[in-house]
């Protein structure tokens, strides 16, 4: 009769008993082929995490798509999840499990081992309190060992397990690990790893796994679920300060307004001081309102709605933190980047930066330093390509509320999005605020934009011509300012030959140079619209993204992209500086169309085309264009 009571409290037992169990995040990390996928099936395996039905399955795939043999399991299949990935024999992206064993929970970001997927290894691994480092026992340390532990140790990972596995494959050697602990420990010695424990292994065949191996009496440390289930690693989340970034404002009616966030940081009770980061309006918390009820204390990682004493003003993006212990606000921070893009990083182009819930445009200011992989030496670097890492200072937008990645990870970290294809292109880790330009207001002039416009009786503007080498840009704008200036209005040229000779003469023709050239250009163009003169660019600027940052700096109606849309066959016959022929000859490297791209406009104000109307045509349709808009009378 109270047989399920008996159960009932059994299952509310194991309940309580896993609400108390410590919690240990792991992440693994090698190459392909180290086993590490069979490693993780193992862990499973032996602790009969696996239920029958999955073993049933495994079974069929063993037969299907294993390397093992029909008799072992391959126990990588369970793992390696996905059938389009086990067809295509690689893990493609960050899988998480977790078991538990009767000391201890775990969670295991399993992130694949191929160097395109080191993005994988960084989102996965940023929560992670200890990396197990897979090296095949035949191979020993590899760059993809190196890349990974240094992105361990970037992402703050403190503890680390050596996982020497397939020593089946070399006799179980002592002196072959003694050999590969030596290499490893003279490179990554400098990591600030606070333990690392090397450990003997053949997942494939558990030894040292679950039980210690009779195959290796010269080892004496422990075997790997032992190590994991008791190591210390310290969690310091609860006891950092309290950080929420806020997700949304929660206003269902007049009545309630509350902000809506995931805790990074730190824990929280009613009467608790908050401040808003950013502008340091203070109160305190009234209530943390979840789904569940109203909470008399929270922590990091639960999502609540906090409700405040006061009327404040907050928005979406602002960061409510403890206000005895604040974090830096700046629009300039120095940080580390893990460029994770096919294409190139280039300074002085503007990415968007997500950070929390907040999003700015970011710049790469400064490019200190790459480090290498093979001996981590700090290198000089113009761009960053894959996979590479670098240290470097940014200019947002405007300012953010972080802290130092290495005191909170949650509010220390950040990516970068192109903002054309959106596609994440780094993984940031923020080192500190720097103290640039902080004493310098904006000067209200009392003669301003406006007043020196009225005076050259004009709208001042920008008429941005892009469009190939050769395309009829300059001789378009020459033509148009000589008309301009006939009808009494205020004009200046920018002319890429011209500023190339000056300004911009440190200058070349590599992505990264081009999109300083434009960045400069861009900047130059905003001064002289502001003292009221019509502008007429003419640049190739072949790039969206630099011709949108330009368009950016001015006001909305002020920049008029003119797209000089010839051919690249008719600029290439005409040739008017010889440029086509001597590149098409290899004479001449990074020649826009010919072996450097060039991205057209998509929606330009103004198209122009030389191949069917004379330059002095274009000019007079321009000038219609003007009046149209009323930049003129
Ligand atoms: S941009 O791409 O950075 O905008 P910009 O307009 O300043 O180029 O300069 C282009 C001019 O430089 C061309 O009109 C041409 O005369 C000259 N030039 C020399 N080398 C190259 C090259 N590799 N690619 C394009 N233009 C070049």
């Amino acid at each position: 009769m109270n047989a399920p009571t008996q159960q009932g409290s059994a299952v509310s037992a194991f309940l309580a008993d896993q609400e108390t169990k410590s919690y240990l995040r792991v992440l693994t990390c090698g190459s392909v082929d180290d086993g590490k996928s069979t490693l993780i099936g193992r862990l499973l395996y032996d602790t009969k995490l696996l239920f029958e039905d999955q073993l049933a399955s495994l079974r069929t795939d063993t037969k299907k798509y294993g390397t093992t043999g029909e008799d072992e399991f391959d126990l990588a299949l369970l793992v390696d999840g996905l059938q389009a990935e086990r067809e295509q024999g690689i893990t493609i992206d960050v899988a998480y499990r977790f078991f538990s064993t009767d000391k201890r929970k775990f969670t295991i970001a399993d992130t694949p081992g191929h160097e395109q997927y080191t993005r994988n290894m960084v989102t996965g691994a940023s929560n992670s309190d200890l990396a197990i480092i897979l090296i095949d026992a035949r191979k020993g340390v590899l760059t993809q060992t190196r890349r990974h532990s240094f992105i361990a140790s970037l992402i703050g990972i403190k503890h680390v397990v050596l996982a020497i596995n397939k020593i089946d494959l070399v006799d179980h050697s002592q002196s072959r690990f003694d050999e590969i602990v030596a290499d490893y420990k003279s490179f990554a010695d400098d990591f600030g790893f606070k333990t690392l424990q090397p450990i003997p292994m053949s997942a494939r065949y558990g030894d040292n796994v679950i039980e210690r191996s009779k195959h290796t009496p010269w080892y004496e440390g422990p075997c790997l679920l032992d190590y994991l289930e008791n190591i210390q690693v310290g969690t310091t989340r609860e006891q950092g300060p309290f950080r929420m970034p806020v997700q949304w404002v929660n206003r269902p009616n007049l009545d309630f307004r509350g902000f809506s966030g995931t805790i990074a940081s730190g824990q929280i009770a009613p009467g608790d001081k908050l401040v808003v980061a950013k502008t340091g309006k203070a109160s305190a918390v009234k209530e943390i309102v979840t789904a569940d009820g109203n909470l008399a204390q929270a922590g990091p990682g639960e999502a609540v709605t906090i409700t405040l004493e006061d009327e404040i003003d907050i928005s979406r993006g602002d960061m409510l933190v403890a206000a005895d212990d604040r974090p830096e606000v700046s629009d300039q921070i120095a940080a580390h980047l893990v460029w994770m893009a096919e294409e190139e990083l280039l300074p002085g182009r503007a990415y968007l930066m997500k950070s929390g819930t907040r999003t700015v445009t970011a710049t790469v200011t400064e490019l200190k330093h790459k480090i290498g992989i093979n001996n981590f030496r700090k290198l000089a670097a113009k761009t960053l390509d894959l996979n590479e890492v670098a240290f470097c200072n940014l200019s947002l937008s405007e300012p953010v509320a972080f802290d130092p990645y290495e005191d909170i990870h949650e509010t220390g970290s950040f990516i970068l999005i192109d903002r054309f294809t959106n596609a994440t292109v780094a993984a940031g880790m923020i080192s500190f605020g720097l103290r640039r330009a902080t004493n310098i207001h904006v000067q209200a002039m009392d003669v301003n934009k406006k007043i020196r416009s009225e005076l050259n009786q004009q709208r001042a503007c920008a008429l941005w011509f892009t469009g190939l080498s050769g395309s009829g840009k300059s001789t378009v704008a020459n033509i148009l300012e000589k008309k301009l200036h006939a009808l009494g209005r205020h004009t200046y040229v920018l002319d890429g030959d011209n500023v190339r000779h000056g300004l911009n003469r440190d200058l070349g023709f590599t992505d990264a140079d081009r999109v300083e050239n434009i960045r400069r250009v861009g900047e130059t163009t905003k001064l002289f619209v502001d003292a009221g003169l019509i502008v007429l660019v003419s640049f190739i600027s072949p790039f969206r993204s630099e011709r949108q940052m330009a368009r950016d700096l001015l006001e909305t109606g002020e920049f008029l992209e003119v797209f000089v849309e010839t051919p690249i066959e008719v600029c290439a016959e005409r040739d008017p500086k010889g440029l086509y022929k001597k590149a098409m000859a290899g004479e001449i490297k990074n020649f826009t169309g010919i072996d450097s791209p060039y991205e057209f406009p998509e929606n330009p104000e103004i198209r122009i085309d030389t191949t069917e109307r004379t330059a002095e045509e274009l000019a007079d349709d321009i000038l219609d264009h003007l009046k149209a808009g009323g930049y003129i009378g």
